[in-house]
């Protein structure tokens, strides 16, 4: 029997240690850019295609500022603080006489309350340009690393890689710094082929040092292997973000601002603000994508305003958002609901970090309660 019981405990152990050992080797990147016209993006998507050709990494693309431009402005935006969640960061930026734009280098000015914390030592970083005729490319590239070298980053190059599978027949951005592009020499599409293939080479490449590096740490304890998760302090990260929750909003009917099941907490809200709704109607006749966002953004406030009644005013409690359903009331011709929703999900990972990444419905629908735009349904699970 006692042999038993020493087996079982072996097994048990060694099931455990699988399973910390599957979370040890994911890892999480930031690809961040600014770009004017889409060539930066370009390349970005293609670094974030070499990332994720490694396994167990994931990346995300953000940009530094809200753009016009129809091919950016759909981009989240990065906030500095979400920069110390990631495991790597791959910065992307134009070219801008020899240097780094204007709107990076403003982003970068924002840090500098955590380049005094040192929170961002030891990160890796890697750096790609989107350049006009690459006059000054290799001087932008080493401007970017004087800024990352300053927050202790590591720095990751590219070195001459890849360098035997380029055509060499046209003039191309390879640099051992990182990868460019050279826009403005049109004889070919931009990026080029060439250019494409090393800037998913030095995501790739960037995967394997971002895993190998990961933040949380592993620390060997008595033969147990245990992930130390960093503590977020939710209330901090709404000071910060300066995200003011609004107070609690009054049922309307015969139901519960919110209901617990085991741990989870279900909750269903529309866009009411001080009593009225926020921009109500039909989208497409009333009122616009703008405004509906706005409303959508009320909507969510309210939801983890209710949370935090349900956490018993401890959002620290919350372990995941499991499911946001929207629904928005639209012309029939619609079909841009995940866009309006995105508001939504944006803001619970906002506060939640990695806990509020969640599954999702988005729907339309021909009219909604109270005039409402929207309806947010959540499922949370708490401590
Ligand atoms: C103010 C400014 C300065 C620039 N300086 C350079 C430069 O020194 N070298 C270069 O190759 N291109 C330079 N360019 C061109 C941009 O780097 C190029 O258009 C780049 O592809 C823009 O990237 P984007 O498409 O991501 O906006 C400059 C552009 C601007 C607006």
């Amino acid at each position: 029997m006692k042999r038993f019981y020493s087996f079982l405990t072996a097994f048990i152990l060694f099931v455990t240690t699988c399973n910390v050992t599957a979370q040890e080797q994911s890892a999480k990147v930031l690809v961040l850019i600014h770009s004017d016209n889409g060539g930066t993006y370009e390349l970005a998507k293609e670094v974030k295609k070499g990332i994720e050709s490694y396994k167990n990494v994931e990346a995300i693309i953000k940009q530094v500022k809200k753009s016009d431009n129809p091919k950016l402005k759909n981009i989240p935006i990065a906030s500095v603080e979400e920069l110390i969640t990631y495991d790597g960061i791959a910065f992307g930026s134009p070219i801008y006489f020899g240097n780094i734009s204007t709107g990076m280098s403003e982003f970068l000015a924002k840090t500098t309350n955590l380049w005094s914390k040192h929170a961002l030592e030891g990160t890796p970083a890697t750096v790609f340009m989107s350049a006009g005729s690459g006059a000054g490319k290799e001087l932008a590239l080493q401007s970017f690393w004087n800024s990352l070298a300053v927050h202790g980053m590591i720095l990751v190059p590219n070195g001459i890689s890849g360098m035997e599978n380029i055509d060499k027949t046209i003039p191309q951005g390879n640099a051992v710094l990182g990868t460019t592009s050279l826009v403005s020499l049109n004889n070919v599409e931009r990026p080029s082929k060439s250019e494409r293939y090393l800037a998913e080479l030095q995501g790739k490449k960037f995967a394997k040092v971002a895993l190998a590096l990961r933040k949380n740490k592993v620390i060997e304890n008595d033969n147990k292997t245990i992930i130390k998760e960093s503590k977020i302090d939710i209330n901090q990260i709404l000071k910060q973000k300066n995200i003011e929750l609004p107070s609690l909003p009054q049922p309307v009917g015969n139901y519960q601002l919110f209901k617990k099941s085991g741990n989870l907490v279900y909750i269903n809200q529309v866009a009411l603000k001080d009593g009225k709704i926020v921009n109500p109607g039909k989208l497409g006749i009333d009122v616009n994508e703008e405004q509906v966002k706005e409303a959508t953004r009320v909507t969510m406030l309210n939801i983890i305003s209710i949370l935090k009644e349900a956490t018993g005013g401890d959002l620290n409690r919350v372990k995941q958002c499991v499911q946001l359903i929207g629904t928005f009331n639209t012309v029939d011709s619609f079909t841009k609901h995940a866009d309006l929703m995105n508001t939504a999900s944006d803001l619970t990972v906002e506060i939640f970090g990695e806990k509020g990444k969640h599954t999702r419905n988005t729907q339309g629908a021909y009219s909604l309660p109270v005039g409402s735009s929207v309806s947010i349904s959540a499922i949370f699970e708490i401590e």
